[in-house]
């Protein structure tokens, strides 16, 4: 499938060199359309051949197109790659909240694809939620399902607002872990450990704790009645998380992040 890839920043140079570190491209199969010279270095030390600083001609042979531009860039793109675009193309986006109606209206194409990959597909342990409007076949869906599992593990949803879901879940996941993670390092700091071991115990215990689960998939309660014993020290922690009602504070930011996400589609969806 002839791929185009729009922005070359984190995202775009991720889905790049996994699509063809995984040979589902070929070199001279994938484009790269980006403006950030800087960023261009980068791209050309990833071995990509076919790179472009501005839309030409070169976007008619294409069938796939990924948008991997910031949001608020797309205003300023769209109508650049238009005159270049045909109802055989295949639009995939990754961009936050931008709703698949908005860019039917600002590209004028018939098949869209939305996906909302997470950061971890640099490390090809993403996740990846995606859906598609109905001009999408059964085949181009799968082919591009494909390109997508190279970054990690991804997952079709036939309602669009569920992509709104994942950017709240698994989306913004990886800061809500990182927050987590920094508060502990901040507590072992404080018992006395320096930065380095604190950093140390509490990667090495996250880190554990996903593989444990990886390879003993128990529920979480289960886990943490496995750690925790009456009177003991985990109890006295979990008493506390549970009376500053942190498990209600995590449901409320998930949902906050959700909100969030259909606020931007709409401020966009108004733009275009
Ligand atoms: N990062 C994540 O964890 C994540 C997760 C899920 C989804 N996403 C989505 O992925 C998209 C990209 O995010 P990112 O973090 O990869 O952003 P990024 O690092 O800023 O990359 C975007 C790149 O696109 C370039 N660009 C912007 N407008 C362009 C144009 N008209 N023509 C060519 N190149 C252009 C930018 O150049 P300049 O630097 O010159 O602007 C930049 O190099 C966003 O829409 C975001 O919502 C990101």
């Amino acid at each position: 499938m002839k791929t185009l890839i729009i922005g070359g920043g984190n995202m775009g140079r991720t889905f790049a060199s996994s699509f063809l570190t995984a040979h589902i491209l070929r070199p001279a199969d994938l484009t790269v359309l980006e403006r950030s010279v800087q960023a261009l270095d980068f791209l050309k030390s990833l071995n990509i051949e076919n790179l472009h600083t501005r839309p030409a001609e070169y976007i008619k042979e294409q069938q796939l197109i990924v948008l991997a531009v910031k949001p608020q860039d797309s205003r300023e793109l769209m109508p650049t790659i238009k005159p270049f675009l045909s109802d055989n193309h295949i639009i995939l986006s990754i961009m936050a909240g931008v709703q698949i109606e908005t860019l039917e209206k600002q590209l004028g194409v018939k098949k869209i694809i939305r996906a909302m990959p997470n950061l971890p597909a640099q490390i090809g342990m993403g996740m990846t939620a995606f859906t598609a409007n109905l001009e999408v076949s059964r085949k181009e869906l799968i082919e591009v399902q494909n390109l997508l599992s190279t970054t990690g593990k991804a997952i079709y949803f036939e309602k669009e607002s569920m992509l709104d879901a994942a950017t709240a879940v698994s989306g913004s996941g990886p800061a809500y872990v990182f927050y987590f993670m920094s508060a502990m390092m901040k507590a072992a700091t404080e018992l006395g450990f320096n930065e380095s071991q604190a950093e140390l115990l509490v990667w090495q215990t996250f880190s554990g704790s996903i593989d444990l689960q990886n390879k003993n998939p128990l529920t979480c309660d289960e886990w943490i009645s496995k750690v925790a014993s009456r009177g003991g020290t985990t109890e006295a922690a979990l008493k506390v998380l549970s009376e500053h009602s942190t498990n209600e504070s995590i449901g409320k930011a998930i949902h906050a992040a959700f909100k969030r996400s259909i606020e931007l589609g709409k401020k966009q969806k108004k733009k275009a």
